[in-house]
């Protein structure tokens, strides 16, 4: 079975179809890539996945169960977390801390196991020197790698991860890579949407197309990539 799946969702503010009857399939330890040009609804996906938009038709389910409508407080305790419905990073905490407040969010474990679980995600990531830092000191990779502490700290099952990567230069991407392996290793399953072409293609089993809010294809990387209707509406655009 699917850990999560997604009927027919459908989004508009106003006149505008945001997201257009999309249906998708996440399994089990599964990373999915999400790509498409500007304004073709990914957010917008990862916002009604994790209760913080409401559809305006369609459907999500997670271990058969429907979801939507949920709040995104629900969500995130069934095992659903995108990296932004964490409250957000507070600067002037320290990095451990940081983790730590996540952590109580998630599942509400108890102060004790929370400590113990925020200090060993942030070995994880390879941010435990910094434990004690002002999280507002950390580079943009470190910030990066500590908002993945955060929602592994929530103990999410299904990590929704918009641009995770964006701002980071190849060998940072290239580490970024080898750690969702080792998360998705550690039994987690992925979402990720993302503009670095290479970074897709190497982290990704399956990719899904969005342009204009509709799903114009779904497969292994490598032949998604080949796809002229992709081309047209997003490659070409992106490579030249
Ligand atoms: N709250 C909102 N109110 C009105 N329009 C919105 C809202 N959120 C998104 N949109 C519009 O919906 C469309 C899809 O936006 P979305 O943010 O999902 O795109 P995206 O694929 O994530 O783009 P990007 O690659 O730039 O992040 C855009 O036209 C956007 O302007
Ligand atoms: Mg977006």
């Amino acid at each position: 079975m699917s850990i999560l799946e997604v009927r027919a969702l459908t989004k508009s503010f106003g006149s505008l179809v945001a997201l257009d009857r999309v249906d998708l399939k996440l399994a089990e330890g599964e990373i999915l890539g999400i790509i498409g040009p500007n304004g073709a609804g990914k957010s917008t996906l990862f916002n009604l996945i994790a209760g913080l938009e409401r559809p305006s038709a369609g459907a999500v389910y997670y271990r058969g169960a429907a979801i939507s409508g949920l709040t995104t407080d629900a969500v995130c305790r069934l095992g659903i977390t995108k990296t932004f419905q964490i409250p957000q990073l507070f600067p002037r905490m320290s990095v451990l801390e940081n983790v730590f407040v996540a952590g109580l969010y998630g599942k509400g474990v108890s102060l004790g196991p929370a400590r113990y679980q925020a200090e060993t995600w942030l070995e994880f990531v390879g941010l435990a020197d910094k434990a004690a830092a002002a999280a507002e000191t950390l580079s943009l990779p470190e910030r990066r790698r500590l908002d993945l502490a955060r929602v592994l700290a929530t103990d999410a099952r299904v990590l929704l991860l918009d641009e995770n990567m964006a701002g980071l230069n190849q060998r940072e991407v290239a580490a970024s890579v080898a750690l969702l392996r080792q998360v998705r290793d550690r039994g987690r399953s992925l979402m990720v949407i993302e503009h670095i072409m290479r970074a897709i293609a190497d982290l990704a089993d399956r990719v899904l197309v969005l342009n204009y809010g509709e799903k114009i294809a779904e497969g292994r990387p490598r032949d998604v990539m080949r796809d002229p209707a992709v081309i047209k509406a997003y490659l070409g655009e992106a490579y030249t």
